[in-house]
């Protein structure tokens, strides 16, 4: 049997979140690529980019897009999908800012 439940996990303070720029977070199994938009919201995805592997990490948000250091793919923060027809979207995850703290849904 799946579960569907989720589990709420915090990845620590907001202002440890460097504001344009991915942080690599590793929770349990899971790699994330955890993104602080200039609008102050927070993204997360699936570390890996689909196309060939980049560190989305290592990336940097441009609006609310997310640009894959390799070949600068971007990827919508919120859906996942692809600016590249031929490219698969991320997996996204839920995040919440309660009292400063950064939390996601896995
Ligand atoms: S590996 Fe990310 S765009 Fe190519």
């Amino acid at each position: 049997m799946t579960s569907t439940l989720t589990r709420r996990v915090p990845l620590g303070p907001l202002t440890d979140l460097p504001v344009g720029l991915g942080h690599a977070f590793q929770v349990g199994d899971t790699p994330l690529a955890v993104f602080r938009s200039r609008e102050g919201k927070v993204f997360a995805v699936e570390a890996t980019c689909p196309h060939k592997g980049g560190p989305l990490a290592d990336g940097m948000i441009a609006g609310d897009q997310i640009v894959c250091p390799y070949h600068a793919f971007k990827y919508d923060s919120a859906t996942g999908q692809c600016d590249q027809p031929s490219a698969c979207a991320l997996k996204t995850y839920a995040v919440s800012v309660v009292d400063g703290a950064v939390y996601v849904e896995l």
